[in-house]
């Protein structure tokens, strides 16, 4: 029965990958029940699956067995109601800002007006502080200012939930900060159901209810849960201050550390050695 307590249930979530040695069992059992509303960091070492179980939730990749039920609904495949943000956001080079929020609006709103539609791409580019910047290409904006876009994108498309993977791992340390307020800000105002990949831990616990952490792979399982206890509206300077903040966060890094030394015994993806995509480069993702 669905309460907003199992909003999202990912249910003994199974993912294998076919090897010339045979099927990789990267994801093994994996179960975790997301509340409405509730903002959710899985975090784990580089390689141990977590981009995988988000993308079965968006529906880009197939469960080898157990499921995700959204809303009452057992996700099959992509579709509007989960707003993807990616660490480079897919957006049209020809297009601007307004015409690629739009996109996504017209296709979750088709029978609105075009007023009304402009009104809601207008309001969530202003939300992520992109108000002079509506007509620009992403070619004229900067690597932060087309995340902007994408975090307007997701908001846009007003669905049941947001996944975000590692979305400000190619920004520079400084717009990275920024970006966290952005999406906090956007985000509170809004309290989407949302599941964040990142491997930071000071951005899972700024913008989390509960951080998640995965075991390495292979077989990956969720490890630990941390509920991050702070009220929000959350000032970050205000929260690193504090006793509280240290606790959360060390109990974070104890759980990574321990597990630092333990290979995992098939490849990983390092994030890190791939590619940035150049700057106005054409399809950015
Ligand atoms: N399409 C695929 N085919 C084969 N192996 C894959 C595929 N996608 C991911 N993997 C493997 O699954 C493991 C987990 O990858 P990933 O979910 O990207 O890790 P993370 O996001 O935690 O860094 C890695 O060992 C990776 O090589
Ligand atoms: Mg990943």
């Amino acid at each position: 029965m669905l309460t907003d307590s199992n909003y999202l249930e990912i249910w003994n979530l199974t993912k294998s990958f076919p090897t010339p040695k045979g099927p990789a069992t990267v994801v093994k059992g994996f179960q975790l029940n997301v509340a409405r509303g509730e903002f959710v960091s899985l975090i784990g070492h580089s390689g141990c699956g977590k981009s995988t179980v988000l993308s079965m939730i968006a529906g880009l990749s197939e469960p080898t067995s157990g499921g995700i039920i959204l809303a009452g609904r057992e996700i099959d495949g992509a579709g509007p109601d989960r707003g993807v943000v990616f660490q480079a956001p897919c957006l049209l080079p020809w297009m601007t800002a307004f015409d690629n929020v739009l996109l996504g609006v017209q296709q979750v709103k088709p029978d609105a007006s075009r007023a009304e539609q402009g009104d809601i791409v207008k309001h969530y580019l202003e939300l992520v502080g992109l108000a002079d910047a509506i007509h620009k290409r992403p070619a004229e904006l900067s690597g932060g200012m087309r995340q902007r876009v994408g975090i307007a994108r997701a908001f846009a498309l007003s669905p049941k939930m947001l996944l975000l993977d590692e979305p400000f791992g190619m920004l520079d340390a400084l717009t990275r900060l920024e970006l966290q307020e952005v999406l906090l800000e956007v985000w509170s105002q809004h309290q989407m159901t949302a599941v964040m990949v990142t491997h930071d831990v000071d951005e899972a616990v700024l913008l989390s209810d509960r951080v998640v952490m995965m075991t390495n792979g292979p077989e990956a399982q969720v490890g630990e849960i941390v509920k991050v206890p702070f009220a929000r509206p959350r000032d970050r300077i205000h929260l690193m201050e504090t006793t509280a903040y240290e606790d959360v966060r060390d109990e974070l890094l104890s759980f990574l550390e321990e597990r630092a030394h333990i290979k995992p015994s098939i490849p990983t993806t390092d994030e890190d050695a791939r590619p940035a995509p150049a700057a106005g480069s054409t399809v950015s993702c």
